[in-house]
């Protein structure tokens, strides 16, 4: 379900994962100073390739607006006509009831507010196109410049994780951000 995803902000398009771009994304996700903060880290090009085939044949095939798995989408410049990114939703690992807002730019593109650009995008679609009610997000207390995207989201920070799970521990210590729907229309009138 929405695999036909095609939005438009001021200086973005979001649209989905497809093959042509993998050249793209793969200077993306093995950019180490953006995968510094991923639990995945630097990825190889066949990684890159596994992941875009899973998203496209798999995760767009069988997410519904109750079990979204991994929704991921790229995050293109207008101007260059060129995948800068990704942004997304998914459940959360550690916590699967909740479904987690993504986002990454390859670092040349930092600084401009174009993760907020793209975030905020992202929001509009799971709020007001999938009909979620509650989105979060997690961001490791050293990651300033992806806590600061949450804030200016208007995201409400509610606790620091705590992860038992060994399989997991990579969340343990993060912080817990949520957004409802009422409180992201309450943010969108002001
Ligand atoms: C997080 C990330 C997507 C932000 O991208 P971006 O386009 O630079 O973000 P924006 O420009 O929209 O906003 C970043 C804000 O952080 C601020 N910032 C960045 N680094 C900072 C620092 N070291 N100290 C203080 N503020 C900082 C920027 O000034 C900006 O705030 P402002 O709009 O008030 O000036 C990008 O850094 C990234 O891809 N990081 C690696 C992947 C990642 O961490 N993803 C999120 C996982 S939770």
């Amino acid at each position: 379900m929405f695999k036909d995803i095609y939005i438009e902000t001021e200086r973005l398009i979001l649209k989905p994962y497809c093959m042509e771009d993998i050249d793209d994304l793969y200077k993306v996700y093995s950019d180490e100073k953006v995968m510094s903060y991923i639990p995945e880290g630097v990825m190889s090009f066949q990684w890159v390739k596994d992941l875009i085939e899973w998203m496209v044949e798999d995760c767009y095939e069988n997410n519904t607006p109750d079990n979204i798995d991994k929704f991921g989408v790229s995050v293109v410049d207008k101007k260059k006509n060129k995948v800068i990114g990704w942004c997304g939703l998914g459940s959360l690992d550690c916590k699967p009831e909740d479904v987690e807002l993504f986002y990454g730019l390859s670092s040349e593109y930092w600084g401009q507010g174009l993760a907020t650009e793209a975030a905020m995008a992202m929001l509009h679609y799971g709020f007001d196109i999938i009909g979620l009610k509650r989105i979060i997000a997690v961001v490791k207390s050293d990651n300033i410049a992806s806590k600061k995207v949450i804030e200016k989201l208007g995201m409400k920070f509610k606790n620091i994780l705590n992860v038992d799970d060994p399989n997991y521990s990579g969340y343990d210590g993060e912080l817990y951000y949520a957004l409802t729907k009422d409180e992201y229309n309450e943010n969108n009138v002001l």
